[in-house]
């Protein structure tokens, strides 16, 4: 089965509305509408409904950068799912290795929220990756193992269409260079064999994209690797022309 290839857009803490509002305007008059490629842009919070509106009736889908892991409370200046549902929101990014950084994300954390999202219909993307700590200490399949073991901790099957793993190795996100494409190969072949032996009975597994500094020249060399189902841009989705070329590659590797 041909899966369908993914770019998904990582806005990070940047932009205000009008660069927002024009970087969409942009990519919108600049990407071929019959590209077969599933487009994803997540946005800060503040804009959500701003690009939404934006994208209505365009091949784009709009994601939020994260939810919290509970449905709703006492949980100051936090965000839940419905929420992001209200602003237009088809996608949710979860465990992105910034906030298990700086906000102190746990797996658990995050396989609460992968629930929530799942039982609110939303798409989700589950990002994991080594440190370069981990890299360095041979630790990068058992970091790996870990963080999709508890996150995908009682995830049924029947939702896994709905959910794609993001590897991003934490060492190269925001560097400029990403991992060389035998080590992304090497990583997506376990994360495939370890969804298959997690998931043994499941009809459709999770796509697996790549993200870490990916650009418009390098696109090419990673999405061409097996086990690579689309990719995960930070910076270079953040400029029109670097982006859509980024688009367009993936839509003619696509077969
Ligand atoms: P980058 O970010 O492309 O700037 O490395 C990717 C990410 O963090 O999702």
């Amino acid at each position: 089965m041909t899966r369908k290839k993914l770019v998904f857009a990582n806005w990070k803490m940047n932009l205000n509305s009008d660069s927002a509002s024009q970087l969409v305007k942009d990519i919108l008059l600049t990407i071929n509408k019959d590209i077969d490629v599933e487009i994803v842009i997540a946005p800060p919070f503040p804009y959500l409904d701003l690009v939404s509106k934006l994208i209505e009736g365009t091949k784009i889908d709009l994601a939020s950068q994260n939810i919290f892991h509970e449905e709703n409370g006492p949980f100051t200046g936090e965000v839940s799912a419905q929420m992001v549902i209200d602003m237009g929101s088809s996608w949710v990014m979860i465990g992105h290795s910034e906030r298990r950084q700086h906000l102190l994300e746990t797996n658990s954390m995050i396989n609460k929220k992968l629930i929530i999202s799942a039982s609110n219909n939303l798409n989700a993307i589950l990002c994991v990756g080594e440190t370069y700590d981990e890299r360095r200490q041979d630790k990068i399949f058992p970091t790996i193992s870990d963080q999709l073991k508890r996150g995908l901790s009682e995830i049924q099957k029947e939702d896994l269409s709905n959910i794609v793993i993001g590897y991003e190795p934490v060492w190269v996100i925001g560097s400029g260079k990403s991992a060389k494409p035998k080590d992304i190969l090497e990583v997506h072949n376990f994360i495939h064999e370890m969804l298959v032996s997690l998931f043994p009975k499941a009809e459709e597994l999770p796509r697996i994209v790549y993200g870490g500094s990916v650009n418009n020249e390098n696109i090419e060399s990673i999405i061409s690797l097996e086990n690579v189902d689309g990719v995960l841009v930070g910076n270079a989705g953040l400029d029109c022309k670097r982006f859509c070329d980024i688009v367009m590659k993936v839509g003619v590797s696509h077969d």
